[in-house]
């Protein structure tokens, strides 16, 4: 009995990384880290679909020059963006459209996941 209850667990933990894994890889990423100040700005959280993009781009376009592979590990801010950084490096009117159409990519209207690591803690990835 106890070695089912344990083959149970150890099941439901396995199906629960698959399902993380996939959803790292190919599901829409939910960013927000700055949430005080997207709200005093009256801005959403944003959802950044991986999969849009990942089917257009190479993932070493990315990963790790522009982002670190990590939910949450890079801290982002609009400032960066303007200046071409981060999501700027492509949304900048050249190839993609300029960040100044901010529902498009301020459009989570649902809560912020949790993150894996306290976003506060600077992960063992960063300089
Ligand atoms: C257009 C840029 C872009 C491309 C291309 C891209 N990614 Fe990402 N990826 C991101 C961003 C942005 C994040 C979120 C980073 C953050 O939250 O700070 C991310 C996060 C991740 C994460 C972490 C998810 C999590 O929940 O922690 C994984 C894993 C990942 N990407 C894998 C890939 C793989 C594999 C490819 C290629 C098949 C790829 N990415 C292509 C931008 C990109
Ligand atoms: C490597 C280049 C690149 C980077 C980096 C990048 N994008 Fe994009 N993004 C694109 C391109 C290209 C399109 C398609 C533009 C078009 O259709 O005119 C796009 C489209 C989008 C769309 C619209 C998707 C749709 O369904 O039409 C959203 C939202 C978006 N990006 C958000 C982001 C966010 C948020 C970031 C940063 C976390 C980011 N992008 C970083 C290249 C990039
Ligand atoms: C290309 C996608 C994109 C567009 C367009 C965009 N943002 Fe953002 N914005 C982001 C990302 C990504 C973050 C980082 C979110 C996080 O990590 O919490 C962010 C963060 C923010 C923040 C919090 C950080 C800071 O800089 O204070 C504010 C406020 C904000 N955006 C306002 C806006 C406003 C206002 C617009 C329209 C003029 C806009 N954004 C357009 C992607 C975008």
């Amino acid at each position: 009995m106890k070695r089912m209850v344990i083959f149970a667990s150890l099941l439901i933990i396995a199906v629960i990384v698959a399902v993380e894994l996939c959803h790292a890889e190919y599901g829409d990423i939910v960013l927000g880290k700055k949430m005080e100040s997207m709200q005093k700005a009256g801005v959403k959280p944003v959802m950044f679909p991986h999969w849009f993009h990942r089917i257009r781009f190479k993932c070493k376009v990315c990963h790790e020059d522009i982002f670190i592979l990590q939910r949450g590990a890079n801290d982002i801010n609009m400032n960066a963006i303007m200046n071409g950084e981060f999501c700027g490096k492509c949304h900048n009117g050249t190839i993609a459209w300029e960040p100044l159409y901010c529902d498009r990519c301020h459009s989570w209207g649902g809560p912020v996941p949790p993150y894996a690591t306290a976003p506060t803690t600077t992960p063992a990835t960063t300089k």
